[in-house]
């Protein structure tokens, strides 16, 4: 059996059958669901019970990790409960324990539940990121996709043409900012100094235009900041409405590959009482592609 991709009822996201990625797999299973994944965006893989380095082994099918040091005082490096390669998504500090609600690890983890792309505000944003479920709470925790391209495609020509060219600027700062987690050391505010992209994107691999928007985004070039921030709020609400959005509900084993490049997602509420083990392998892309398709 080889893998295919069938599309997911009602969602833009696809589901990936007949393929094991638990084992490598071959070029012609790497290029299906490459080719899924320019047409999905979202793919989604059930029952692979994945370790930490399998999970590695199959995002590398697909690119380059990302790999950035982050500012000590978030976590130093002794403090991480898992290897290199692979982010911990989870509440766990450590020693595997539920870490306190109050730890500001968890307010930067609280950041996620804003829509957002992955490392938007770094200067070369992520290609893919991969998500593997291996402890599901009991309620909550869904991850939710907005398509960005179909948000593009379903704007006004005026709006097309008022946003073809602007540059936004984003940075992590922004996004916790909106939480009201302000409070950030002089190295964390130095290390999260804004990048600036496009707001409309092209897609390197397919041509198509979408709107590259996230939480991270808190400035328009040449704009003021109060009217940047309320123009593109209202962008995401427009690009984040039902239709254009797919609701990962999680069971354990699965795993689900997003392209950052084309869509935004954000963690949905769970309770803290209960463990969530989810775990992220991340590609790295290249700086945005800027939009240059005709306004109609
Ligand atoms: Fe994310």
């Amino acid at each position: 059996m080889s893998a295919s991709i069938r599309p997911m009822r009602g969602a833009f996201a696809g589901e990936v059958v007949g393929v094991d990625i638990t084992k490598p797999i071959g070029a012609a299973e790497v290029a299906a669901i490459e080719a899924g994944m320019n047409a999905h965006a979202v793919l989604v893989f059930r029952d692979q019970p994945l370790t930490d380095e399998q999970q590695i082994a199959f995002t590398v099918n697909f690119g380059e990790l990302e790999n950035y040091p982050s500012p000590g005082h978030i976590r130093r490096r002794e403090d991480h409960r898992l290897g290199p390669g692979i982010a911990d998504f989870s509440n766990l500090d450590r020693h595997g324990k539920i870490m306190s609600a109050a730890d500001r690890v968890w307010f930067f983890k609280l950041g996620d539940r804003l829509w957002h792309s992955d490392s938007s505000f770094r200067p070369a944003p992520a290609k893919y990121s991969a998500l593997s479920g291996r402890v599901i709470p009991s309620w909550g925790a869904n991850t939710e996709f907005a398509d960005m391209r179909a948000a593009y495609d379903a704007l006004d020509a005026r709006a097309k043409a008022e946003i073809a060219n602007l540059i936004c600027e984003h940075s992590l700062i922004f996004s916790r900012e909106a939480i009201g987690f302000v409070d950030l050391t002089a190295e964390e505010i130095a290390a999260f100094a804004p990048v600036r992209h496009p707001l409309v994107r092209r897609h390197p691999a397919t041509g198509r235009s979408s709107l590259f928007l996230s939480a991270h985004a808190g400035a328009i070039v040449g704009w003021t900041v109060p009217e940047a921030r309320m123009f593109l709020r209202d962008l995401t609400e427009h690009a984040t409405q039902r239709e254009f959005v797919y609701s990962h509900v999680w069971k354990p084993g699965d795993l689900v590959m997003w392209d950052n490049r084309a869509t935004m997602h954000r963690a949905r509420r769970f309770d803290h009482s209960e463990v969530r083990d989810v775990r992220r392998t991340t590609l790295a892309g290249d700086p945005p592609l800027v939009a240059t398709a005709h306004i109609a």
